[in-house]
């Protein structure tokens, strides 16, 4: 039986790359978007028509996290992974960022996690089985100007996931988070060439991460090779940061 994955924010430019390795690696998927319902379709054209299946909708909204989490059931009766990925920056600074801005920054980095968590869990826990991976960021960890609300979220995940990893895994739940550095994408389009070249220098491997090095860490603390390892945050990000 192939195993069934769920990722959201499959149409961005890191879960893209994460779905891109799942589909390849003969993961059953459910590709998540919030507005590019054809960009996903159009990648699940390159597969055999039983291995994936779109679901859009705002992640900040519990109707639909749990109808996503049914969509997952219905359509492939398990869940073994939930990639949680999707993810908004609104940068700005402290005295200008809106209540508005503050507010939906934490609830599509951090409440969706728990609304997405609290869908699959219950069949999960039925399954004894399953593997939650949270895109988590270094900035959430170092901190970075302007990025008050994105880094308090990100740091959120610093409690969740060890709370997480130790209330679930009596039901042979894992729970593990992957933290990037900078990867270009739609989200860190703001950065300049010159920007990315002047970090690029302080990487001690000298490259940007790509999306498929993201998703082979997400696969790999998804798979069974990851069996024992849970409440954990792995830092892909050449080794510019460590922890
Ligand atoms: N890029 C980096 O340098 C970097 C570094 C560290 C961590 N990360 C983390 O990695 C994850 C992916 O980032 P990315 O760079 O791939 O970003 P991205 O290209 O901007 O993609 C963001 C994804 O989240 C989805 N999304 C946005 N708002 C949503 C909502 N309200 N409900 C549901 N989905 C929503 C988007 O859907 P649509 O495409 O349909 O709009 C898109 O699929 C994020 O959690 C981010 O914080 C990124």
């Amino acid at each position: 039986m192939k195993p069934v994955a769920i990722i959201t924010g499959a149409s961005g430019g890191i879960g893209r790359g994460i779905a891109e390795l799942f589909l390849s690696r003969d993961y059953q998927v459910v590709l998540h978007t919030h507005q590019k319902p054809e960009s996903m379709t159009l990648l699940l054209k390159q597969f055999p028509p039983s291995q994936g299946v779109v679901f859009q909708g705002d992640l900040t909204d519990k109707k639909v996290t749990e109808a996503l989490a049914l969509k997952a059931m219905d359509t492939f009766g398990r869940i073994d992974v939930l990639v949680n990925n999707a993810g908004l920056k609104m940068d700005g600074a402290i005295d200008e960022m809106t209540l508005e801005s503050f507010n939906r920054v934490m609830d599509v980095n951090l409440t969706s996690i728990f609304l997405m968590t609290q869908a699959v869990v219950p069949f999960m826990k039925k399954q004894r089985h399953g593997s939650i991976i949270n895109l988590s960021s270094g900035i959430g960890y170092q901190g970075r100007p302007l990025n008050v609300n994105y880094a308090a979220s990100k740091a959120a995940l610093i409690g969740l996931i060890p709370s997480l990893a130790k209330e679930l895994g009596p039901y042979q739940i894992r729970v593990n988070g992957v933290a990037p550095g900078l990867i270009p994408t739609e989200m860190t389009s703001y950065y300049s060439k010159e920007e990315q070249e002047i970090y690029r220098e302080t990487v001690p491997l000298k490259r940007l991460a790509t999306p498929l090095d993201i998703g082979k860490a997400v696969y790999f603390l998804a798979s069974d090779e990851a069996a024992f390892i849970s409440g954990q945050t792995l830092f892909v990000n050449g080794g510019t940061q460590t922890h």
